[in-house]
């Protein structure tokens, strides 16, 4: 088979992860990366069209010849990405607009759960002819839950035990979108299973628990991801089992019933409570941020030959192998993140590490980092990059994350303590 040539796209931790398994492949001839940052800089080429550039993308995939385009993001594929780049012949990872739209639309995926019997909490849509008092009243007793029907980059979700607030954020959302998402509150653990799926089946990688609080003890605000671990013991084998059951082969079933069958990853967002019986609390069109980067590299098979495998409906021929081991990472943040992180400081203690290949290790996946004119590598984002790292446990995985995460300097940075410790 010749060199194949891919281009990721996107530019943060997840990117970096994918681009780090993408480049061990021996099928992997060229690695392109659009905009990328200074991690992938190391094993692709970056180029600065941004992830939402539609034309950019899709003249930058034909230019150099891409046999593979991967989605990092959400954004491109619910922009009709996948589609474009169906219409000229190039393979995609990741699903056509209207499947992306599971994520795009939260109602649009309660409607979609409720038309494949798939369990999630019970929700009111609220617009402004709607009685907000009785629909509060409905839910009352728990915390209430509003949701937002638009992509707002982890922000559009309130949890709240203060029905003034879940008032004020019902009636602006109200103002902003036209409607908004009343839920009931449901119990238990979070944990994340992401799906790899096309029009031949399905493949289930290890499911994973990510920390969305800000500070530990999940106290403070919510964030794109403070950390996470995989496998996560919470999702027993007979939990999986049910999840399967209950979750993904309907899931499966529905996404395969239209033109294009879904071809890309299904992150199933779980709610776990004591009963065993799974609920979906979300579903994101794409390898969550940072449950990626500890995820794939659990991924035995070549990891190219899956995500190619999905984009041309062949992952059936595929037997996906696992490696036994727990997989940890820490995500440096920024001084200010969530709220206004700082940015453009610089960072030292990176230098090397780098897993080389895949097993035991320590390695760190970059997410807002770049370098500046003179060379030095400085932060660009919120989440500046992660620290992550592969054993035969989960203690050893935790411990060797935060033996990288303590050497690396970036003033004024925080990280949580206590990744992975629900589970320790
Ligand atoms: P989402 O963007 O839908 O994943 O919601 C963000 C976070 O809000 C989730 O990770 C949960 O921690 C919480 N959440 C969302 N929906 C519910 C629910 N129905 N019951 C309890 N917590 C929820
Ligand atoms: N880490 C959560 C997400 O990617 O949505």
């Amino acid at each position: 088979m010749a060199g194949k040539v891919v281009l990721v796209v996107g530019g943060g931790g997840r990117e970096h992860a994918l681009c780090m398994e993408l480049n061990r492949s021996p099928h992997v001839a060229e690695l392109h990366c659009s905009p990328g940052n200074a991690g992938t800089l190391h094993l692709a080429t970056n180029h600065s069209i941004s992830a939402t550039d539609i034309d950019g993308l899709l003249n930058l995939a034909k230019s150099i010849g891409a046999d593979l385009v991967v989605a990092g993001p959400e954004a491109p594929l619910c922009a009709s990405l996948a589609d474009r780049l169906e219409q000229v012949g190039i393979p995609c990872f990741g699903p056509v607009a209207k499947l992306a739209n599971l994520e795009g639309s939260k109602l649009h995926a309660k409607q979609v759960m409720r038309a494949a019997n798939v369990p999630t909490a019970a929700f009111h849509v609220l617009s402004s002819s709607s009685d907000i008092d009785a629909a509060l009243d409905d839910f009352s007793g728990n915390p209430w839950v509003v949701k937002r029907d638009v992509l707002a980059g982890g922000k559009g979700v309130v949890v709240t035990q203060n029905r003034q607030e879940a008032l004020e954020f019902i009636q602006s959302s109200i103002e902003s979108d036209g409607q908004v998402l009343l839920e009931d509150f449901l119990p238990g653990e979070e944990a994340s299973m992401l799906v790899i799926m096309d029009g031949s089946g399905y493949v289930c990688l290890p499911a994973s628990q990510d920390h969305k609080r800000a500070y530990d003890g999940d106290e403070g605000p919510n964030t794109g991801g403070m950390g996470a671990y995989c496998p996560a013991p919470v999702v027993t084998d007979a939990i999986r089992q049910t999840t399967i059951e209950t979750i993904i082969e309907p899931m499966h079933r529905y996404l395969l019933s239209g033109e294009t069958p879904y071809r890309g990853v299904l992150y199933v967002g779980l709610m776990i409570p004591e009963s065993g019986e799974p609920n979906v609390v979300e579903f994101n069109v794409r390898f969550g941020d940072p449950e990626c980067q500890i995820t794939l590299p659990l991924v035995k098979t070549d990891v190219f030959e899956v995500l190619e495998a999905a984009a041309l409906d062949r992952l059936s021929e595929l037997d996906v192998e696992f490696h036994n081991l727990f997989a940890t990472t820490v995500v440096l943040a920024a001084e200010g993140y969530p709220q206004s992180p700082v940015k453009g400081r610089l960072i030292h203690g990176t230098e090397q590490k780098v897993l080389q290949s895949s097993g035991v290790g320590a390695w760190v996946n970059h997410a807002g980092t770049s370098y500046d004119e003179q060379g030095r590598l400085i932060s660009t984002g919120g989440r500046v990059l992660s620290c992550s790292a592969a054993a035969p446990t989960l203690e050893a995985s935790v411990k060797l994350a935060y033996e990288l995460i303590e050497s690396i300097e970036l003033e004024g940075s925080h990280y949580r303590s206590d990744i992975a410790f629900r589970a320790l």
